[in-house]
């Protein structure tokens, strides 16, 4: 039985035009050096906070050989020691044990595997992933943040809905760099 507690949030960043990485995958672009005098700090001490409230990371294999390969550059794992489910029909190099792989159905994933064991469940990407979950009704939240550039062409935040989804904006906040977060609850 699904954990009535438990919550799924989608989050991605993308560009204005709504982009999350260019045709080859790359997110280079997410770099960007503007100063919005009257927005918020983001204080790296309530982002760890935020941080250790989320119990696990739901992503797509191409997000996951992304983070891979930030990791092999130095550049860290961005998802800590929480557990990361990461989803493939393929052998994929594991490369820490909080990561696991599942293929197959993510309505019974989520619902009877994730939700009974974790409240906050967090789908990080990318786009298959995301679009497959807000399709299947499985997500209760969507968190958008926008960064302050254009890049005209690329791999778009939602793919192949089947159907409008209506959302609640539930809070928006916008950070000195540039960054507006849009939080936005999915309607049932
Ligand atoms: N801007 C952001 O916030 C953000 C966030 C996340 C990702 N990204 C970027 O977006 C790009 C990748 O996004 P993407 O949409 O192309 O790919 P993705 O969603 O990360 O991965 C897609 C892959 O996931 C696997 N998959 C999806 N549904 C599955 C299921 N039900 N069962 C088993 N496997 C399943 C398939 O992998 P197999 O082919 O392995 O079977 C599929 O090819 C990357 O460049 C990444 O860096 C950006």
């Amino acid at each position: 039985m699904a954990n009535t507690d438990s919550h799924v949030t989608i989050h991605m960043a993308a560009s204005l035009d709504g982009f999350i990485a260019r045709k080859d995958g790359r997110v280079d672009w997410m770099e960007t050096s503007d100063e919005f005098a009257s927005g918020d700090t983001m204080d790296p001490g309530f982002v760890q906070e935020f941080l250790k409230t989320i119990d696990c990371y739901v992503m797509g294999s191409r997000t996951y050989e992304t983070a891979l390969g930030f990791e092999s550059k130095g550049l860290g794992w961005a998802y800590g020691d929480k557990p990361t489910f990461v989803l493939t029909r393929r052998d994929l190099p594991r490369t820490r044990e909080t990561v696991e792989f599942y293929t197959g159905d993510l309505t019974e994933f989520v619902n009877r595997r994730l939700r009974p064991t974790f409240r906050s469940i967090w789908f990080a990407g990318g786009v298959a992933v995301s679009s497959e979950c807000l399709r299947l009704g499985l997500a209760d939240e969507v968190r958008y943040s926008i960064l302050p550039i254009l890049i005209a062409d690329g791999i778009r935040f939602f793919e192949k809905l089947d159907r409008d989804i209506a959302l609640h904006l539930a809070e928006v906040k916008a950070y000195k760099n540039g960054l507006v977060a849009l939080r936005y609850e999915v309607r049932k």
